[in-house]
This record gives C-alpha cells, structure tokens and sequence, in this order.
C-alpha cells in the first residue's frame, strides 16, 4: 500500500533515479471507468488524462469532489489498473505494478501496534538497512516533524495533526523519490493546516523530491507547486495546467501580491464552472 520495495536495495534504487532522465512520472490518455458489479451502469472517472511531474517538480492537482483524484493516485500506485493508457515512473512503464512510489493516503494510515518511530521506518525496513541507523535517521525527521519526545509513543496517543505529520515523515522516509500527497491536510484545523503547509514549503525547498499533491485549496497548491493540473468534473478531463511563476524560497506574505491574486482568481473561476455542472 504504500510502496514498500520487496526486493530493490536502496542503492539499486538510488542508482536507478540518478542514471534517468528528467521525468519523474508521466501519464499518458489514461481512462477509467468502474463498473457496479451489477452488469448494469458504469461510472467513467477519468477520461484521457495526460501529465507529467518532472524530477525535483511539486506538482498539485486541484479538481472538483468526486472528480477522480484519489483514483489517480490508485492508478499511480499501481492498486488499480487502467482501462487505457500508460503511466511511466522515472521513464519505466510501470502501468499496474506496485512498489514504484511513496503514497500518503488520504487517510493516514499508521500501524496501531506500531510506534511511532517503527512507523515511520517501515519502507525503509526492508532495505536491508541496520535498526539502528534508520531509527537515528527516525530520530531526526521526527524532530523536525516537532515529534520529538513521541518517538515511542502508539499513534493512538497522538492528535490527527501529529498523526499526519508521522505518517509524512514515513513517506519522506520511503526509499522512492516520487511522492505522492493525497490531500494531506484535509483534515487539520486551519491553524495546523497552514503551520504544515509552511513546514511541507520548507522541507521540500530543502529536500527537492519529486511531489503529485492533491489539495481541495488553491491558495494551498498555489504557495507549494512549480505547476497546477484542474481537472474537470466527471469523467475527469485536464482543463488547463498552469504554470506557478512565483521564485523560491517562497513566503506566506507571497499570498497577498497582485500576481498571486490574480491567478487564485482564475483557478477559482475555472473551478466554480466546473462545480456547477456537479
Ligand atoms: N473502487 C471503486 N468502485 C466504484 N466506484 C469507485 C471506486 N473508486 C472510486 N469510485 C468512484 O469514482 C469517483 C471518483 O472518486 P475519487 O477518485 O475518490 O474522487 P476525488 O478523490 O476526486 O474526490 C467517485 O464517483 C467514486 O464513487
Ligand atoms: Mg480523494
């Protein structure tokens, strides 16, 4: 479910990133329909989709409810297959296969009987790496990630904002260099949500993976990303990629320049036309 390499070590897989080319991920015509088990009527979520994050890119996804988001990111991880259409990670058809990314459901997803630190070294763990070693790196994500203290602690023990902040740390952990982020912070309190989104600004800024984010806020994937998809209502079609123009590092005053505004104003306005046909 999330990513977890049987059988790469962490070299091969390091070695495998450095020696490709640009492009992290690419969609190409990728459509999906599900069925409801009935032989009756069908749903088509996603119809032709066509994207690309290129290595080092944050890219966000913004897009009606129901659009088809977290079927993407299925897709991506290979949990489900498409219908049509190829996906390629680090220039390798990857189409249906698992073990290629590391994938933050929308929910997080800690082991309960895990701790905290022995959550969040789990992709790691089959690596072959020493206990020791990854728990020390733990160790220091987890500061980072203001976890200190709660390195042996159950998740149950910690809030939904702590939760999500460990079940990050264990995607950045993942030995696989393109995260996916399905709406990570849905459901942080805004005053959380906007400390983590500046925390997530900065340790990207810092560490440079190659990111697919979901995110229900413009302003949100306007402040993170290199590049925005909207995507349609059902079936799910690109409507526009936009390109984010504004220089890194980037700060929050950011949100309140001409050029900001201006281009929330559009993505809201290419948003609401969609929503409408909802
Ligand atoms: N396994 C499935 N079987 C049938 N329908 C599904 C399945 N997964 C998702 N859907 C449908 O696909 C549509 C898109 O869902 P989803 O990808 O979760 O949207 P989003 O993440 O954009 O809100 C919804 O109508 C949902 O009910
Ligand atoms: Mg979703």
């Amino acid at each position: 479910m999330n990513g977890i390499p049987l059988e790469q070590s962490t070299q091969t897989q390091s070695m495998a990133v450095s020696h490709h080319s640009e492009m992290a991920l690419q969609l190409s015509e990728v459509s999906k329909s599900f069925s409801n088990g009935q032989g009756g009527t069908s749903v088509h979520v996603l119809d032709q989709i066509s994207l690309d994050v290129k290595k080092g890119e944050f890219v966000s996804i913004i897009g009606p409810s129901g659009s088809g988001k977290s079927t993407l990111f299925h897709l991506i991880g290979g949990l489900i297959k498409p219908d049509q259409g190829t996906i390629s990670i680090h220039d390798q058809i990857v189409t249906g296969e698992t073990g290629h990314v590391s994938y933050m459901p929308q929910q997080p997803a800690l082991f309960p009987w895990r701790t905290i630190q022995d959550n969040v070294i789990l992709a790691q763990e089959l690596t072959g790496r020493s206990k020791k070693e990854l728990r020390s790196e733990a160790a220091s994500w987890l500061e980072k990630a203001g976890l200190k203290g709660y390195e042996n602690a159950y998740p149950h023990m910690l809030s939904g904002g702590m939760q999500q902040r460990a079940a990050f740390v264990r995607a950045m952990m993942s030995p696989h260099e393109l995260m996916l982020l399905d709406e990570p912070f849905s459901a942080l309190d805004a005053l959380t949500r906007s400390e983590m989104q500046r925390w997530l600004l900065a340790q990207w800024e810092e560490y440079r993976r190659s990111v697919l984010f979901v995110t229900h806020s413009i302003e949100e994937a306007l402040l993170l990303s290199d590049s925005i998809y909207v995507l349609s209502h059902r079936p799910a079609r690109v409507i526009e990629r936009v390109q984010v123009p504004f220089p890194r590092p980037r700060r929050e005053e950011l949100t309140r320049s001409t050029e900001f505004v201006e281009l929330k104003h559009h993505l809201s306005s290419l948003l609401k036309q969609e929503q409408g046909q909802g």
